[in-house]
Parts: C-alpha cells; sequence; structure tokens
C-alpha cells in the first residue's frame, strides 16, 4: 500500500472546494508518456496552477502501471527542482472501469479515482460507486463518478431518451454514493471528432465549422439542486483548427475534426465546474509537431529532435488552456 501523501501527492478536496469559489476550473491533462509529463509540470509550474495528472486504463497498458506511477511520484520532484516549492499535483484515474482497477490504483499511491458507470443501469452505477468511495475514503483518496452519458448531441437529437444527465437525479446520485464530484453530460464527448458536420453550422466568415452550444440550462439546473458541489466536465478539448491545418498539411488525413469552443469552456469554468478534462488537444500539438518537423527535416532520425518541439508545442497549449480558458494560475 502506498501512501500518496509521502510522495507528495494531493487529493482533489481542497484544490475543488478553491475552484468552486473561486470562479476557475483545474485543469486535468493526460498523461502516456515522459513528454507529456514534462511538458504538463513546465507548464503547471510556469503558471503555478495546480494540476491532475490523469491517467486513462489505456496508458496503464500502454506505459506500465509501474512506471506511470513513479513518473507522478518523479513529477512532484520535477516540479520542485523547477522552482515550485509546494506543487499541487493530483495522480487520477480517468474513467476506471471497476471496483478492482480503482483499488488497484487507490493501493499504488493515487491520489483520486473516478470510477465511470454511466454506460450501466442507475441502480447498479450507485451500487459499485458507492464500493469505491467506501474504499478510497479510508485511505483519504477522493473519487469522481459519472452520471448521464457523453454521448454527443447527435445520439441528443436522434434518441428518444436523453443522455443528457438527468438533474432530477444528482442529488439521489451523489448522497447514496458519498462520491467528492460528478462527471456530468452536458453535450460534450471524446477525441477529435465530437460532432457531424451536419450538426453543425458553418461560420461565414472563416468558413469553420461551429458545434452546437453546450447545454448550459441543464448545468445551470445541476447546480441549483447541488449547489456548489464540484462538477467535471469530460471531452472538453477544442482540437484546434491551426493544429488540424498541420496535420493535414504534413501528410495526416483528419478530416472535419470539430471540438468545444475555448468561449464556452471558460464559461463553464466561472461555474461549479471545477476540473476540465483535456486529452485529445495534446495529442494534436503532438503529432503536429513531429509531422512538421520530420517534413521539414527529412533527415533526423533521433527521437528527441522530433519531440523537443513537440514537448514544446503540447506546454505552450497547456499554458493557453491553463492561464486563457480554465484560470488556474497564480492559485499556489
Ligand atoms: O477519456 C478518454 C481519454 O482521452 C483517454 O483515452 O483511453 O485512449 O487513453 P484513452
Ligand atoms: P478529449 O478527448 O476531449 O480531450 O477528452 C478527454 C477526456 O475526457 C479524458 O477523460
Ligand atoms: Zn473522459
Amino acid at each position: 500500500m502506498v501512501d500518496y501523501k509521502k510522495i507528495g501527492l494531493v487529493n482533489t478536496r481542497e484544490m475543488f472546494k478553491k475552484a468552486v469559489s473561486g470562479g476557475y476550473a483545474i485543469p486535468a491533462f493526460n498523461f502516456n508518456n515522459m513528454e507529456q509529463m514534462q511538458a504538463i509540470i513546465m507548464a503547471a509550474v510556469e503558471t503555478k496552477s495546480p494540476v491532475i495528472l490523469q491517467v486513462s486504463k489505456g496508458a496503464r497498458e500502454y506505459a506500465n502501471p509501474t512506471l506511470l506511477r513513479y513518473m507522478a511520484e518523479g513529477a512532484v520532484e520535477y516540479a520542485k527542482e523547477l522552482g515550485c516549492p509546494n506543487p499541487q499535483i493530483v495522480l487520477h484515474l480517468d474513467h476506471g472501469d471497476s471496483f478492482e482497477t480503482c483499488k488497484s490504483c487507490i493501493d499504488m499511491g493515487f491520489s483520486s479515482v473516478m470510477y465511470d458507470g454511466s454506460a450501466l443501469p442507475y441502480e447498479e452505477n450507485i451500487r459499485i460507486s458507492r464500493q469505491v468511495v467506501e474504499y478510497a475514503h479510508k485511505y483519504d483518496v477522493t473519487v469522481e463518478c459519472e452520471l448521464g452519458v457523453l454521448a454527443g448531441v447527435e445520439d441528443e437529437v436522434a434518441s428518444e431518451v436523453s443522455h443528457y444527465t438527468k438533474p432530477e437525479e444528482v442529488i439521489d446520485f451523489a448522497t447514496r454514493t458519498g462520491c467528492d464530484s460528478l462527471a456530468i453530460s452536458i453535450g460534450t464527448s471524446h477525441g477529435a471528432y465530437k460532432f457531424k458536420p451536419e450538426q453543425c453550422t458553418v461560420d461565414p466568415k472563416t468558413g469553420r465549422l461551429l458545434p452546437p452550444p453546450l447545454a448550459f440550462d441543464v448545468l445551470e439546473a445541476i447546480e441549483k439542486k447541488l449547489p456548489g458541489f464540484p462538477i467535471v466536465l469530460h471531452g472538453s478539448s477544442s482540437v484546434p483548427q491551426d493544429e488540424v491545418d498541420t496535420i493535414n498539411a504534413n501528410g495526416g488525413a483528419l478530416k472535419a475534426a470539430v471540438g468545444i469552443p475555448e468561449e464556452q469552456l471558460r464559461k463553464a469554468a466561472k461555474s461549479a465546474v471545477c476540473k476540465i478534462n483535456i486529452d485529445s488537444d495534446s495529442r494534436l500539438a503532438m503529432t503536429a509537431a513531429i509531422r512538421k518537423h520530420l517534413a521539414e527535416h527529412p533527415d533526423h532520425f533521433d527521437p528527441r529532435q522530433y519531440l523537443k518541439p513537440a514537448r514544446e508545442s503540447m506546454k505552450k497549449m497547456y499554458i493557453h488552456k491553463i492561464v486563457n480558458v480554465l484560470g488556474s494560475n497564480d492559485k499556489l
């Protein structure tokens, strides 16, 4: 059993309390490799921001769970070395799919876990969420649970049944699970293709696709039911069009990729939304920089030559999100 406090990590409790009352959101950035982790920590230190390092099940499989855990431990020391005496870093399991996965992470020193039972029937979601919360709270590990399905607006329109989180369920869910934060569905979705072109309108000035707005009415109704309760938004990449263009100009083929406009995330961050998950934007920044570098330097084959600009590009993107979208800078 690894005690996360002994390795300098923190849970989300205080962090979320301050974020909700301060009207900003904590960045939750996924990492799978050293360059992403370095870029996240450099950005957090430079901006004096708390940060959540997220690890998915896929990341654990890709990089090895033990190695990832030690990388997070290393991240704390790295932040100190970069000049941050008291870094606020959470190591969080993203989309835990079972009690066993959550337990394994808690036992390995994670300070926060998500149990994602959103695809399960309501009572089953509550039962397993509760089981995770009971185990996690013994070790002061915080738990994020999810209610509502991140299926995208397409399903909203096509389906008879709404996939958005039902405000009338949130009090019962939060009370019976005892979760510390709640991931909700208000129209965000995972990946770089969040909406179909036919769901979007075209910006007459730029010719770009403009996605449908998030369901802020649902968010407001949830906030009224659970005043001050920490709310989480998944699927919040903005899919920057300049990165998509760079990828496509250098051999890529990303067609009609579209994300969540940053103004909408900024608006959400000012509400009870206190954690915003971003993964795809980091993938795009990394891929664009690598493709561009290799296209311009076809003779390069040392990974450091193309991973260095990739890391720089991700760091720039993380800083932009922290300062201009989430507002979590200068909070340490
Ligand atoms: O929500 C999903 C995250 O972007 C993680 O993705 O499962 O491919 O690592 P992944
Ligand atoms: P994006 O795919 O929009 O980056 O969402 C990431 C996420 O929600 C991780 O849990
Ligand atoms: Zn997610």
